[in-house]
């Protein structure tokens, strides 16, 4: 459920007209909804109620300030990835010790910031992180909290470059190395033993790859008290997914994917760890962009947009879907005709939808492209210099520009000519 709908045929964010955004901030831009992240939050976090479960919002599913800020109002903990996500989880409200720092490639300078940020612990992924993070450790004067990342080799069932849970994905110890990387871990003076941290992949619509992969963690936990180590928290990762599609099959619901995790997980009296990035963000925000131009050629319609791929990368990459409204409502007998809505970057790939049964769109007419909330702006470049399209919260009747559209001359202010250039 999200708050972007028509109030006398006008599309609106909460009680916000779009068009009214549009005209103030300029096209494209992001705009995200207050009452759509808390509502799902809340209904994520409601469906744990009772368990002793912390939830760390990924923050790379969407990391503005702001919208962390709204989730850590809430008491929501962050899931990052990078020293940039940890000084933005903090910015936003969110105290380290509700932070866990995940990510297959973490630089020592990175452990160190998190470390002296006091993070509730490290997801590792390798025994050569590992040592890297004890001797970041040692050098600190502290032990680093560690949960290993175990890959359990169970397919997702998802987009192959969003699945990663798979024995060929880069992620997580391999299964048949677990026990040897804890006995090694357990070895290192730096290192603390704290738990045991999964994530199969992300946009999941079934619960059957999560449950298989946390019996076999479950599994382990068992092996790995048995041996000796304290295992008192399993990070299961995030994942669950979203429709994008109005005949998608409905994903899971959160609380039946709670449900079974308290059924597989329970018996182990262990604090569970959530990462929900795309379920918390994905909804609550759209992409809004203006139609340049309507081309037609030969057979086809092409409606060209101010928005492109580098601002909604997701078509291009994982050929996804997203549905595309008009801001200003159809009239219910208006014709539908097949058209293909693109981009002006110079790539055929900057193609958002081909074939899309759209009402009549001219020139000026603004279009918005939903669920884009996640994986949207966070993934957007400056590809054929085009400026980064800004951020917009809505909360009720009010709207804040919370991240501005750079000028071009703050995007040519990093870069400089080398002397040989210089007259
Ligand atoms: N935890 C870890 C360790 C992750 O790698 C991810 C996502 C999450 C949590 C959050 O997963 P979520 O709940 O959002 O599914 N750019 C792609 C998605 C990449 C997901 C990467 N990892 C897309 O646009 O579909």
């Amino acid at each position: 459920m999200d708050h972007f709908d028509y109030h006398d045929g006008e599309l609106c964010a909460e009680d916000v007209p779009i068009a009214r955004i549009a005209a103030e901030v300029g096209t494209p831009f992001y705009c995200y909804s207050t009452a759509t992240l808390e509502r799902h939050y809340q209904v994520f976090a409601g469906a744990f109620a009772g368990a002793d479960a912390l939830v760390c919002y990924s923050l790379k599913s969407n990391s503005n300030v702001a919208v962390v800020g709204t989730l850590a109002r809430l008491g929501a903990g962050a899931d990052i990835v990078s020293e940039g996500e940890l000084k933005r989880a903090q910015a936003a409200g969110i105290p380290a010790h509700k932070i866990v720092f995940s990510g297959v490639g973490k630089r020592r300078e990175e452990m160190k910031a998190a470390l002296d940020a006091g993070v509730l612990q490290f997801n590792v992924e390798s025994l050569p992180e590992l040592e890297a993070l004890n001797e970041v450790a040692l050098a600190v004067g502290t032990r680093a909290a560690v949960a290993l990342r175990v890959n359990p080799d169970v397919d997702a069932g998802s987009h192959h470059k969003i699945s990663t849970g798979r024995e060929q994905d880069k992620f997580g110890i391999a299964w048949a190395d677990a026990r040897a990387t804890y006995a090694a871990a357990a070895r290192m003076p730096g290192i603390e033993i704290v738990g045991i941290d999964v994530h199969i992949g992300s946009q999941l619509s079934s619960l059957d790859p999560f449950e298989s992969a946390f019996r076999k963690v479950a599994d382990m936990v068992e092996i790995l008290r048995a041996g000796g180590h304290n295992i008192s928290r399993i990070d299961l990762g995030g994942g669950l997914g979203v429709p994008y599609h109005e005949t998608d099959q409905a994903p899971p619901l959160p609380s039946a994917y709670a449900d079974m995790i308290k059924r597989v997980t329970g018996h182990l009296k262990c604090q569970i760890i959530l990462e929900p990035g795309r379920l918390i963000s994905a909804n609550a925000g759209v992409m809004v962009s203006t139609v340049v131009y309507v081309k037609r050629s030969g057979d086809r319609t092409f409606i060209i947009l101010d928005g492109a791929m580098n601002d909604l990368l997701r078509p291009a990459l994982y050929e996804a879907f997203h549905r595309v409204l008009p801001v200003s409502e159809a009239a219910p007998d208006a014709p539908q005709s097949a058209v293909d809505l693109v981009g002006p970057v110079c790539e055929s790939g900057d193609t958002f939808a081909r074939n899309r049964l759209m009402p009549p769109l001219a020139a000026g007419d603004l279009v918005v492209f939903c669920t884009a909330g996640a994986y949207g702006a966070v993934m957007s470049s400056t590809y054929n210099t085009r400026p980064l399209a800004p951020e917009v919260l809505v909360r009720g009747g009010e709207f804040a520009i919370v991240r501005r559209r750079p000028s071009l001359d703050e995007m040519l202010a990093a870069e400089a000519a080398p002397s040989w250039q210089k007259p």
